[in-house]
């Protein structure tokens, strides 16, 4: 049995009672069939669905497991890749994370009876989508569920890099505030008063972002994108060229998706069009900053800090040089987490491959 899972009964063909035994918040009993060995799952008509990890809200899992047979990866971390490949084999449903690359390789693994595959997040590009549109698989994702607690987050993590908050708290715990008592000009930031604020992707997180920091008094939204939106004339924001986004903004927020277009947005000419006193916020995805040329305009001045919720890789390596820059704050992947939106994420997910095996309308589709 794997470690989060403590089985009450027996186990082939019968049905068990299972501790979600899991290190979250999340415990729970819950009830379902659980198949051990290949004959088994070639005598149900259930169809089965691969659970990527075991620390999921139960809720979820309850959801599937009414309908499903469940093979749930036994551990509070993302599956292995060759865990991955080997446990997609014969699958309907596959219910994944970020973590998770599903590519052609494990496509081909799972075989042409893979139906559906649903990820716990709005963002995809972890899937390639492209293969999977040639094997008529159907995704689904996370859309608006995830967008208050993003932008919250978002709110949090410019404020935190504009007002050097986690320097600060430091700054207790080292000795720095005992050496230098209250100091006229230690530890000052910027504020937000009067600010040119430019959100790159002006989508629902961004617009989410842009409302919640107009009451501060700030200058002007601005935005880029592919085209305007009513929506950015209805908060009264300026799109603009990226170019101009660059050189007006005192504060860049980056909640775009990552696709071909934005990789590497933010690279060496683009940090050097930004003003000097610019702060880059990135909840976007990892992959639209070139983190080189980030490191090296944080340690040139170039610009004059970054607050980064995504990066490349995730997890960031403990000893890497963003690490160590005060002018960087980092947080580990932590938009949209709080428990009630990461519980109806979760439960969103499950429903999406309920409604895709059953042929109904999923709640939201990719493709
Ligand atoms: C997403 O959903 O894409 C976020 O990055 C994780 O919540």
């Amino acid at each position: 049995m794997p470690p989060g899972l403590t089985a009450i009964g027996s186990n082939s063909l019968k049905t068990c009672q299972l501790l979600i035994n899991s290190s979250t918040r999340f415990k729970n009993t819950l009830t379902f069939n659980r198949f051990t060995t290949s004959a088994a799952v070639r005598m149900t008509s259930r169809p089965r669905v691969l659970v990527t990890r075991s620390d999921l809200p139960p809720s979820a899992l309850q959801i599937l497991s009414e309908k499903c047979e469940l093979d749930i990866a036994p551990n509070d971390y993302p599956i292995e890749r060759d865990q991955l490949l080997k446990k997609v084999v014969g699958i309907d449903a596959l219910y994944c994370m970020i973590t998770e690359k599903v590519d052609g390789e494990v496509l081909d693994a799972a075989g042409p009876q893979l139906k559906v595959i649903s990820t716990m997040s709005v963002g995809y590009d972890h899937l390639d989508i492209n293969e999977i549109k040639k094997r008529n698989i159907a995704v689904g994702n996370t859309p608006g569920v995830l967008t208050a607690a993003t932008a919250e987050l978002t709110v949090a993590l410019t404020l935190a890099t504009s007002r050097r908050i986690v320097e600060a708290h430091q700054e207790i715990a080292n000795g720095g505030w005992a050496k230098c008592g209250w100091s006229p000009l230690w530890m000052c930031g910027s504020g937000l008063v009067g600010s040119n604020i430019g959100i790159v992707g002006l989508g629902r997180i961004g617009l989410a972002v842009a409302k919640r920091l107009k009451p501060f008094d700030i200058s002007k939204i601005l935005y880029t994108g592919k085209n305007a939106k009513v929506e950015g004339s209805d908060i009264g924001a300026e799109f603009v060229s990226f170019d101009q986004l660059l050189r007006q903004s005192d504060i860049i927020i980056v909640t775009c998706s990552l696709n071909e277009e934005t990789r590497n947005l933010f690279d060496s000419a683009a940090f050097a069009a930004m003003k000097s006193n610019a702060i880059l916020i990135n909840t976007g995805r990892g992959g639209i900053v070139d983190q080189e040329a980030l490191a090296t305009a944080l340690k040139t001045g170039q610009i004059a800090a970054a607050g980064l919720d995504v990066m490349t890789p995730e997890p960031l390596p403990v000893d890497h040089e963003l690490t160590k820059l005060k002018n960087c704050v980092l947080l580990p992947h932590i938009g949209s987490a709080t428990i009630q939106t990461r519980t109806t994420m979760a439960t969103m997910a499950a429903r999406n491959i309920i409604s895709a095996l059953e042929g109904t309308v999923m709640p939201a589709r990719v493709c």
